[in-house]
């Protein structure tokens, strides 16, 4: 993590959709005579940034909530007292699969405008048989109707619904619900690449978690795990356990839970938007797990209860300005990481030769303004596998020139 592989006045070839050649401008010109040339115009061309953990269908925002922590609730507390995600369950319950699919295109659209080009979304407001298909059906349309990579996650264990809670029997006719009816449902209809448990005290414990997701891998599904985000319970030390692909959120991983995870091919996927956001002093410790070999991925969290923002590099810095990252660690960890965290590692996440095209320019001269210039919407272009994922901006402040497209010939 720490060689980001940084060039210099460099040009970079892309036929069909993948990279062809890296080299200089005027050795690719040769062998690309007829190409369309895009004039990067001395920008910061990086991997298309991979958002590897959203939650991004969902209905309406939840902005009372962040007044309510102010005055001193906590999150889990305004979740037992039904707000929280049973409050956007409601809400998407209500809403149909149109109106969730008009609601989070243009979100995505922002996302990608501030360079993710990759974007795993999980399920998981619905909770019922019903709902939770059909927020997977809204993934799957937008797949295949907008241009970013999508990968969707079953994550119909994100709390227990208020309808399926009081007693032990209850909880556990949920999950059988979970497991014997709408997880083959999910299968059979190819919907869902991950399985995604929150595996938290108040919400499902680590048997639970660990039933849930057996079953999942028995059924084809890769595994990920909301791990330690409150409390240290033994999330990360079970995600290596069932060699999940990926443990998200880790800002209350034990000492144990580090070793095990740092020594494990499981990706520790840090959201340091979620800890500023809600308030918490504690972020996840990525100098800890970096320096002990393990491999840590950056991502949003996107979602409107806890890390309402599609600003991708603003992780990037806080993950510098609060985890202690180098700027090459945070920017493997959005890309090269957050690919490996979705089993796309050979796939996206590096600008080298076989690799997807997916590709994210920034108007800044030297790659460390990225984190450096927070909050900022630097980027000026995203492809995915080579083609538009939005359109280039006139955003010049920073930099006086934006990106020219040369036609071919
Ligand atoms: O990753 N921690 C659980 N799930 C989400 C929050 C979902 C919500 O509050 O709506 C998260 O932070
Ligand atoms: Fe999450």
């Amino acid at each position: 993590m720490r060689e980001a592989g940084i060039l210099r006045n460099t040009a970079v070839a892309v036929s069909n959709g993948r990279i062809a050649m890296i080299g200089a401008a005027r050795d690719l010109e040769h062998a690309y005579s007829d190409a369309e040339v895009i004039d990067c115009r001395g920008g910061v061309l990086t991997p298309g940034l991979v958002d590897s953990h959203t939650h991004a269908v969902f209905g309406k925002g939840r902005f009372e909530e962040h007044e309510m922590r102010a005055e001193g609730l906590d999150y889990m507390q305004i979740a037992s007292q039904g707000g929280g995600i049973h409050a956007s369950v409601r809400d998407f319950r209500e809403r149909s699969e149109n109106d969730l699919y008009d609601l989070a295109l243009p979100r995505l659209r922002e996302l990608a405008s501030y360079g993710t080009t990759t974007l795993e979304i999980k399920s998981g407001y619905g909770l019922s048989v019903d709902d939770e298909l059909k927020a997977l059906r809204v993934i799957g349309r937008l797949a295949e109707r907008q241009p970013m990579r999508i990968v969707a996650t079953w994550m119909s264990a994100h709390e227990v619904p208020q309808d399926y809670r009081g007693s032990d029997e209850r909880r556990s006719a949920y999950i059988d619900l979970l497991i014997d009816d709408l997880l083959p449902k999910v299968v059979e209809q190819g919907i869902a690449r991950f399985a995604d448990v929150f595996c938290e005290p108040g919400v499902f414990t680590v048997d639970e978690t660990r039933r849930i997701l057996q079953v999942s891998r028995k059924a084809g599904l890769g595994v990920k795990v909301h791990a330690d985000e409150f409390t240290p319970a033994g999330g990360a030390e079970l995600a290596a356990s069932l060699k999940a692909t990926s443990a998200d959120h880790l800002a209350a991983i034990s000492e144990k839970g580090i070793s095990t995870l740092a020594a494990s091919d499981t990706v520790a996927t840090l959201l340091p938007g979620t800890m500023l956001f809600l308030g918490k002093e504690k972020q996840a410790p990525a100098r800890a797990l970096i320096d002990a070999g393990g491999a840590v991925a950056l991502a949003t969290d996107f979602n409107p209860g806890t890390s309402p923002t599609v600003n991708f590099p603003l992780m990037l810095t806080l993950g510098v300005s609060q985890l202690r990252m180098s700027l090459a660690e945070a920017l493997t960890a959005a890309t090269v990481n957050g690919a490996a965290a979705l089993e796309l590692a050979g796939e996206t996440g590096q600008i080298a030769p076989g690799f997807a095209a997916d590709l994210a320019l920034f108007a800044i001269g030297d790659v460390r303004e990225l984190p450096y210039w927070y909050g900022a919407r630097l980027c000026v272009g995203t492809w995915k596998a080579g083609a538009p994922c939005h359109p280039y901006e006139n955003v010049s402040k920073l930099n006086p020139r934006p990106p020219e497209v040369v036609p071919a010939g």
